[in-house]
């Protein structure tokens, strides 16, 4: 068993095999009023470099001695700030300590020079997640379960910036997670979503089962 822990927006934490995995650090508005010195985590996931998924990640990574796993322009700008930081890129895959890692294509900006934006599907311990960050809609969706088997696919919803509730539910036709954890929306107006119209679509045209975590809510996975 594995433990989410939905900080805020993109941001969430995933404890597995006694170690905790940090997303997409972005403190702003939580709900529990989180500073970056209440995160203890020993591995940092950042899929690109727009602020409301990278803002709080090198003061974190530092006063935790966290890796940080991003793809090459993150990771290289991570280490010239002082982090340990391990560089991958599109549709790479690596082994660590805790299991493989796929660096999955995002339809997003980098927010870095020379960079692209990127999803992962992880293994944590036998915990298998996908974590799309911050994309589009993209047909090649359909080959992740084909080429790492996942549980669980954790994907944004808000639209404006990513994919919208109705596109993210054929995202889910692709995916064929177990579960959904629906992120990345109402926290600003531009992103305003109702998720359970959200899970009702899903659950009404797939096998998957979406579960809507509020900020601050900690589920067992
Ligand atoms: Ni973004
Ligand atoms: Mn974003």
């Amino acid at each position: 068993m594995a433990q989410f822990h939905y900080i805020n927006h993109a941001c969430f934490t995933i404890t597995s095999g006694g170690k905790t995995f940090l997303f997409d650090p972005f403190l702003d508005g939580n709900p529990e009023g989180l500073k970056p010195a209440d995160i203890k985590c020993d591995y940092i996931f950042v899929s690109h470099a727009h602020w409301d998924h990278i803002a709080d990640a090198y003061e974190i990574a530092k006063a935790n001695n966290a890796l940080i796993i991003s793809t090459a322009e993150i990771a290289n700008q991570a280490a010239e700030n002082g982090c340990e930081a391990h560089g991958m890129h599109l549709g790479g895959t690596f082994m660590f300590p805790f299991g493989k890692v796929r660096i999955a294509l995002a339809y997003h900006g980098s927010g870095i020079a020379g960079g692209h934006a990127c999803g992962f599907v992880v293994d944590l311990y036998g915990t298998k997640v996908y974590f799309a960050g911050d994309t589009a809609l993209y047909g090649d969706m359909a080959l992740l379960q084909r080429q790492d088997a996942f549980d669980y696919a954790i994907i944004p919803i808000g639209g404006n910036y990513t994919m919208d509730p109705k596109d993210a539910a054929i995202a889910c036709e692709f995916l064929k997670a177990k579960y959904v954890i629906p992120i990345h929306y109402n926290t600003w107006h531009p992103i305003a979503q109702d998720p359970e119209a959200f899970k009702a679509d899903v659950e009404a045209n797939t096998a998957s089962k979406v579960i809507i975590v509020k900020p601050s809510e900690t589920i067992e996975i």
